[in-house]
């Protein structure tokens, strides 16, 4: 009997296109979209018959996986971008105007706006929600967000990634202790010793505990009259609460060394709680970045791994508002991953590109781009 024979690339692709098709609430995957999308796969991609009596059958998948893993991948995401834009029946909603509709009730009824977030990333986090909930469209997470909203918690313990940790990417904060050490010895000789710092997007406290280490190794117990304001801001109540408390898995605290360790933590069952000479230096707050007024001469904003969230008009606004809250000359250090925008270019001075620092140029030394 002749043996069958099988295009085994189908199975892959198919394997695949399967997981690139999970979590995406914004696009129809009924099974005949479904089906449009493998065939337009296996148009593009040539075809590789074996039989299925084979004994090696499950040797020859994996080598073919490996072999067209590139192309399949590329060909599944044009799949899915020309079919979910053209299907070929007629669409019970429009899911992505549902999803706009989501954003809008957030901000409506918690005051956050999430419309200019990369709504990529915001459609990537709110299906782990639709996930949890086992739910498969924007509109029945709408309802349930409605009539559940203690979800609101969990939603936005997903959306803001809180992610820190003290002296996170150590290079820069060598950098950092020298800024400061400058801005230090240069308020102690002015007429007004005010020391003003702001961590925007301060997560769970680690940036802004950093600074006031720094600040206290640098003065060394004295105090010469400085006045130090140090501002950890959040939209994510959750963070800021665990900030005020300051204690911190063992395990979590990389970047401090011992003698810093011993000096401004306590040990507190199998935690770290920094010390209340380091915590009554730091004042937490709600400042949502989208909307809120900033404060004004403030010497040194870091406002770093906050940026990926918004989009790039969104991104323009905030660096503008950075610019007006900063005193002439002022720093401001952004995510190892972010940089300046726009106008912003020329409005900022780079100190050091690669720790992502920048300067305040003065007024009158802009010059037109
Ligand atoms: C990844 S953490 C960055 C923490 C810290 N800056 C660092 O680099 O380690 C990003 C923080 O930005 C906050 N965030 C997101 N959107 C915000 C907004 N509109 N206003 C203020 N903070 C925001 C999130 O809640 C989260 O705590």
């Amino acid at each position: 009997m002749a043996s069958k024979l099988r295009n085994i690339i189908e199975d892959i692709a198919r394997d695949y296109l399967n997981s690139a098709l999970t979590l995406r609430y914004d696009i129809c995957t009924c099974p005949a979209c479904k089906n449009d999308m493998l065939a337009y796969i296996l148009s593009r991609v040539p075809a590789k018959y074996v039989t299925t009596e084979e004994g090696a059958l499950h040797t020859v998948i994996q080598q073919s996986r490996v072999e067209h893993q590139a192309v399949i991948g590329r060909v599944i995401i044009e799949a899915i971008e020309v079919i979910s834009k053209n299907p070929r029946h007629k669409l019970k909603e429009d899911k992505n105007k549902v999803f706009s509709l989501l954003l809008e009730t957030i901000k409506e009824n918690r005051g956050l706006d999430f419309t200019h977030y990369h709504q990529e990333l915001l459609k990537r986090r709110i299906a782990i929600r639709l996930r949890a909930n086992r739910m498969e469209t924007y509109s029945e997470y709408l309802r349930y967000l409605i009539n559940n909203p203690e979800e609101y918690d969990k939603l936005f313990a997903t959306l803001c990634i809180n992610v820190s940790e003290f002296f996170r990417d150590p290079e820069v904060w060598k950098k950092i202790r020298q800024i400061l050490k400058n801005i230090v010895e240069d308020k102690i000789k002015s007429s007004n010793p005010y020391i003003c710092i702001w961590s925007a997007g301060c997560a769970d406290g680690e940036e802004p505990y950093s600074i006031a280490i720094l600040l206290k190794e640098i003065l060394k117990d004295k105090t010469y009259n400085l006045h130090i304001d140090i501002s950890g801001t959040d939209v994510d109540k959750k963070s800021l609460a665990f900030a005020q408390e300051a204690i911190y898995e063992k395990n979590l605290i990389k970047n401090v060394d011992k003698e810093l360790l011993d000096k401004y933590f306590e040990p507190q069952d199998n935690c770290w709680r920094v010390k209340k000479e380091i915590r009554s230096m730091v004042n937490f707050y709600y400042l949502d970045l989208t909307g809120q007024e900033y404060k004004k001469n403030v010497d040194v904003i870091f406002c770093r791994n906050v940026f990926i969230y918004f989009d790039r008009g969104l991104q323009e606004q905030i660096l503008m508002k950075f610019y007006n809250a900063l005193r002439n000359d002022g720093y401001l250090v952004m995510g190892k991953s972010e940089t300046l925008i726009s106008e912003a270019k020329h409005i900022f001075s780079e100190v050091d590109l690669d720790c992502r620092i920048f300067r305040k140029k003065e007024v009158n030394s802009i010059t037109s781009p």
